[in-house]
């Protein structure tokens, strides 16, 4: 089997990222199932494609033509399971993010589509391997993790499990490529893959200098804004919400090491349902719109090198253990984020004697054990 194999796609969940998915491969040409529970569902996802695609026709990126053949032909709303898989050649699946759910969903998925059928999750955290285990066909099943928004971001993981094929893994690549999206191979199965694993630990660094009052948010969010941040990451963490850090750094906490805990100050806040952007209250006040932020209360009690250092550290990590190389992660990272330069060549230039001591001060001064130097970074095997 090859890519021109798969003309047709059934996308599972029409919510945030399954709409833009739906989107995105409508636009490529593929004639797309778009499921969701209820009926109500499917229309407010097909809603959020037209009108996304009616600005893009606007902007002259989708003729008219495209995007009637798109309404009439192309896009096939469903609420049945089974009848969304049954003439899919890849199913691309953005349900919640619930073991139990994503498990239920691809054994029914697996009884019902043809034999040919690949199964692709957009999980961000979940083991592929433990949602293909479930399945008859695991070599035909991998991650395909794209980031929101589908339609703007460019990147999309292409995860490898356990028992994905190569053929598989060839087809979810040139799949990619004809979205118009930029693919990346993650060849382990690992929390949080490439992008979310490797930024996690300024997410550790961001909430010790929260708790510890190194510095104000509006202080580090103005340093970061006068390099040329469209938003800083204090304002991010509000403007995704509170809870997605707090169960996204549980997870990381029990799946790689207790370090990435989130910190008191972000749990007080979760628990108090001041979870940003969506409730009016954070970090900051959002009941008027988003926060002002005030440049000139830069503060150089925070040194943005540091978040760097932590995060291209890990990345030395991830490489070790054969996921993926250091192009790899400088691809990724700039497709997921629009960040202009990646991790590892904001690094080239530093001494490894320099960035193994900022590294070693961090882990010391936070008492953060995944701060240190790995070996690659002290060899300086980065350069
Ligand atoms: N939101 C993000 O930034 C982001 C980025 C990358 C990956 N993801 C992952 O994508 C997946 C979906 O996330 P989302 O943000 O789109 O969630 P969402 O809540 O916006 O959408 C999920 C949709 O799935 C529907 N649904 C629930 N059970 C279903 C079922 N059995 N069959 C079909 N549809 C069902 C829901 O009704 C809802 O419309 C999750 O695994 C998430 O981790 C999210």
């Amino acid at each position: 089997m090859t890519i021109d194999d798969i003309k047709t796609v059934a996308v599972i969940g029409a919510g945030d990222m399954g709409h833009g998915i739906a989107e995105v491969a409508l636009i490529a040409g593929y004639r797309v199932c778009l499921r969701d529970i209820r009926q109500q569902f499917v229309d407010r996802g097909i809603e959020r494609i037209f009108a996304s695609l009616e600005k893009l026709v606007s902007k002259n990126k989708v003729t008219q033509d495209h995007f009637d053949k798109i309404k009439n032909d192309l896009l096939i709303p469903c609420t049945d399971l089974e009848e969304a898989v049954r003439e899919a050649d890849l199913v691309i699946e953005a349900i919640p993010e619930i073991m139990d759910l994503k498990k239920e969903t691809f054994q029914i998925m697996d009884n019902a589509a043809p034999a040919h059928t690949i199964f692709a999750s957009n999980t961000s955290t979940m083991k592929i391997s433990e949602i293909a285990s479930i399945t008859s066909r695991p070599e035909k099943v991998l991650g395909l993790h794209y980031f929101n928004p589908a339609i703007l971001m460019k990147l999309v993981e292409v995860i490898r499990a356990d028992k994905t094929s190569d053929e598989t893994m060839q087809i979810g690549y040139d799949f990619v490529v004809k979205n118009n999206k930029i693919p990346v191979r993650v060849k382990k199965d690992v929390p949080g893959f490439i992008v979310n694993r490797v930024q996690a630990p300024s997410s550790v660094l961001l909430n010790c200098i929260l708790d510890e009052k190194i510095a104000e948010p509006e202080e580090v969010d103005a340093v970061m804004r006068k390099l040329g941040m469209p938003m800083g990451p204090y304002e991010i963490i509000d403007f995704t919400g509170i809870d997605i850090s707090y169960h996204g750094s549980t997870y990381f906490a029990q799946s790689i090491h207790p370090d990435f805990a989130i910190g008191k100050t972000l749990t007080a806040k979760f628990q108090a349902n001041e979870l940003g952007k969506k409730t009016g209250k954070g970090l900051y006040d959002w009941s008027q719109g988003r926060p002002d932020i005030d440049l000139s209360k830069a503060t150089d009690k925070f040194d943005p090198m540091d978040l760097v250092a932590v995060n291209a550290n890990e990345a030395t990590k991830i490489v070790a253990q054969g996921v993926c190389s250091f192009d790899d992660v400088d691809t990724a990272i700039i497709n997921a984020t629009g960040n202009p330069m990646g991790l590892i060549a904001l690094i080239k230039n530093i001494e490894p004697e320099a960035l193994s001591a900022r590294l070693e001060n961090l882990a010391s001064k936070f008492n953060r054990e995944i701060f240190k130097p790995t070996q690659i970074i002290k060899d300086g095997a980065y350069r």
